[in-house]
């Protein structure tokens, strides 16, 4: 791992997805509601990268790897996808799936997101529920436009806390992230905002999408031509 001395915060994140790993898959499923549509918007946000055969693509805070498949269908054995993640715990499950599936097209990178050496000529960036708990979120952003292909994209799928709405749905947005990071930390941050930022000035054509009254939120957009 390249990183060298985590901040307190970041061994605390690191020990909570420690514990959390195993069960991961399923919990997420469920969380923070039945029927909150984790999987159509992981589903978009995939979609929204614009993928062909043959591509190449960093997932970026890839946790168990649940997007692989989704990158998989599209991209075929002649893509590449490089999944990287601070937590050993989370990056086992995730080569577990790989083996699983039989992929050999995967490698996974243990890193911080800050600090991942991206490799030159990438198709498309993903990063999923992730990005938000990445204090140099806008870092990680640029690094990844800079290594994108003219035209390549860079896609962020990320809760939020809504904005002018009543406080029951305000509620439902700190809900849903306050297993996944340091809640107070997050909501003062306003990290959804710097992403927005980042993305805005490393990007053209940037779209913003918010989802499921603004707990959530799409971000797309391209390295220009
Ligand atoms: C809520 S999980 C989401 C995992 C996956 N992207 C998904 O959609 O299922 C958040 C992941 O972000 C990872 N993570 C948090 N901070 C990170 C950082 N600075 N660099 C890389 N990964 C990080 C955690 O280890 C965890 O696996």
């Amino acid at each position: 791992m390249s990183q060298i001395g985590r901040t307190r915060e970041q061994e605390r994140l690191i020990e909570m997805y420690r514990r959390k790993a195993r069960h991961f898959d399923v919990a997420s499923r469920l969380y923070p509601a039945p029927g909150y549509p984790l999987r159509a918007q992981r589903l978009r946000a995939v979609r929204a990268l614009g993928l062909r055969a043959g591509d190449r693509v960093i997932d970026i805070a890839c946790g168990t790897g649940v997007n692989f498949p989704l990158i998989e269908q599209v991209i075929g054995p002649d893509g590449r996808i490089v999944g990287v993640d601070l937590t050993d715990a989370m990056l086992a499950q995730a080569q577990d799936r790989v083996a699983t599936n039989g992929w050999r097209n995967i490698s996974l990178v243990h890193a911080d997101a800050v600090d991942f050496d991206y490799p030159t000529g990438v198709d498309a960036i993903l990063s999923t529920y992730a990005l938000s708990q990445v204090p140099e979120c806008a870092e990680v952003i640029a690094h990844g436009a800079a290594a994108l292909s003219g035209g390549g994209r860079w896609v962020v799928l990320d809760l939020k806390v809504p904005g002018n709405t009543p406080g029951w749905l305000a509620q439902l947005g700190t809900s849903i992230v306050r297993p996944f990071a340091s809640i107070d930390e997050w909501l003062m941050r306003r990290p959804w905002e710097a992403i927005r930022g980042a993305m805005q000035e490393e990007l053209v054509d940037l779209s913003w999408t918010e989802l499921m009254f603004g707990t959530a939120f799409l971000a797309a957009g391209s390295r220009s031509p």
